[in-house]
């Protein structure tokens, strides 16, 4: 059986996730992020975590210095921060509406975030046509009782549908 990318895509689209933008620096030192829901846990100790990124992505190459990243999981109410990451715009921090501050790793943390991971490149794996980021996590923040952002089929959702 040939598995088609539209197929995957449709059944991965059953496994519901949240939804996180995920910050770099990227060479010139300007600050970089696009959404993804492929984060996951790897290990708890010692703590790993991974994403994986498209290789046609334009922030790839700051993912591949050992710089590291800063995941920012969204909360219910950033439909719209998740909008903007996953757009094509050149500067994505230029008028950005939105307020973030720099982490101790020098990424970027964004307001509202539900939970936020500051990681260092821990290792970079041959994913296909990506590239699975193993991120060491140095220093995490999470809001209490706070609703996550979810993605489901192709759909934005919140807890409540
Ligand atoms: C809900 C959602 C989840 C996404 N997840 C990923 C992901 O896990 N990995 C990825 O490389 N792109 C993912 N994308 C696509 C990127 O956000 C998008 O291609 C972005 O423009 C890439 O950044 P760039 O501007 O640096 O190319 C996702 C988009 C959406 C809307």
């Amino acid at each position: 059986m040939t598995v088609t990318p539209r197929e995957i895509r449709d059944a991965m689209g059953c496994f519901a996730t949240g939804i996180t933008v995920i910050t770099a620096l990227d060479a010139d030192g300007r600050h970089v992020g696009l959404t993804a829901n492929s984060f996951n846990s790897v290990s708890l100790d010692p703590p790993l975590v991974l994403f994986s990124l498209d290789r046609r992505a334009n922030c790839v190459d700051a993912f591949r210095t050992d710089l590291g990243f800063a995941v920012n999981v969204l909360g219910e109410e950033q439909q719209a921060v998740s909008n903007h990451f996953a757009s094509k715009a050149d500067d994505k921090f230029a008028d950005l509406e939105f307020d973030w501050q720099v982490g101790g790793n020098g990424c970027a943390l964004l307001d509202g975030a539900i939970a936020s991971f500051e990681c260092v490149t821990d290792a970079l794996h041959d994913g296909g046509d990506h590239v699975i980021v193993v991120g060491r996590v140095t220093r995490l923040n999470r809001v209490e009782g706070a609703s996550p952002l979810l993605y489901f089929q192709g759909q934005y959702a919140g807890l409540e549908g």
